[in-house]
């Protein structure tokens, strides 16, 4: 009957249950950026509900307050720290006030990013430079301010126990997508920098540098900029291509945990394989 009702629930809210154990992730600490809203808020929910604790990073303040209290309330250990991911004081700020309160950093996500749908012709070269500041740029700055306390948590760990970092790519980019050159072109360097870092600080270090690609997320400011209207979700629903938030952050715990220790410098796609599809001839 309890497995019934567990199962009930679980339809209502739409919400599947995590297949990992509640203490996968005890005694790390984990800073995500962009982490106050969409797919963000639902990595730092999960890692918090593995056991790790959370510093939200975001550029305003009242929208990183309400998440913080959101944290709190299920009684999870979480911060939030204003910050712009394209100001280097900023980054090293953030990180310092992390290792300050937690002690330690042991995984940096990189998911804070800029967008808006517009044709390449109408795109001037510096809302083309935005987007590559808060993406491509915005995800170095944030590694290099975070490679000293990954090396070693902060606290001293053997260099097995190094940190992870996770980066946000998307899928746009495998071919091309209209009204998205910017983007496409933001995400590939990223990609780019995941398999260079992976390669120096994963040697040097044993730092594991990673990624995960999303397809179309529903319920995410991502998904409202591409596809605005009601065309546009009907076309993802019919597609059977509509991932939820969860998917994301599933990806994330399994890539945090020991489960993921030997995986370094690939970006995982999470579509249904949807970035693989072309019409049947
Ligand atoms: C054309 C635009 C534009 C638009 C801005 N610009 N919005 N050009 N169409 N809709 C141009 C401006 O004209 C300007 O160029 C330059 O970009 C900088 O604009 P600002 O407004 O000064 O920039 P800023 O205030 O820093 O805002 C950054 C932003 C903003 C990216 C433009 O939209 C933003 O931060 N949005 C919130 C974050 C967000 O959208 N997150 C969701 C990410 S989803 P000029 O030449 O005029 O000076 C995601 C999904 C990936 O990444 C794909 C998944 C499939």
């Amino acid at each position: 009957f309890a497995r019934a009702r567990a199962s009930l629930r679980r339809t209502l809210t739409g919400a599947p249950n995590s297949p990992f154990r509640d203490s996968l992730l005890q005694g790390k600490v984990a800073l995500i950026t962009g982490g106050a809203t969409g797919i963000g808020f639902e990595i730092a929910t999960q890692l918090a509900r593995h056991g790790a604790h959370i510093v939200l990073m975001g550029r305003r303040k009242p929208v990183l307050d309400a998440a913080v209290a959101v944290l709190q309330k299920a009684g999870f250990q979480a911060i939030g720290l204003q910050g712009d991911v394209r100001k280097r004081e900023d980054a090293s700020q953030v990180v310092e006030a992390t290792v300050q309160r937690f002690g330690r950093l042991d995984v940096l996500v990189n998911n804070a990013a800029g967008n808006f749908l517009v044709a390449a012709e109408d795109l001037s070269p510096n809302g083309f430079r935005t987007v590559l500041d808060i993406d491509s740029v915005g995800t170095f700055t944030m590694c290099h301010a975070a490679l000293n306390h990954l090396k070693c948590g902060g606290t001293g760990k053997a260099a097995a126990d190094s940190g992870l970092i996770i980066n946000i790519s998307a899928t746009l980019h495998y071919s091309a997508q209209w009204y998205q050159i910017h983007v496409s072109a933001a995400k590939a360097a990223i990609d780019s920098l995941t398999r260079s870092l992976a390669l120096e600080w994963g040697t040097d270090y044993g730092i594991r540098v990673n990624g995960i690609a999303p397809g179309p997320i529903k319920d995410t400011p991502g998904i409202q900029k591409l596809a605005p209207d009601e065309a546009g979700v009907k076309y993802h629903i019919e597609k059977n291509n509509w991932g939820e938030k969860w998917d994301i952050a599933m990806a994330a715990v399994f890539l945090a945990s020991d489960a993921g220790r030997h995986i370094n410098g690939v970006t995982l796609p999470v579509d249904r394989g949807n970035w693989l599809i072309k019409p049947r001839i």
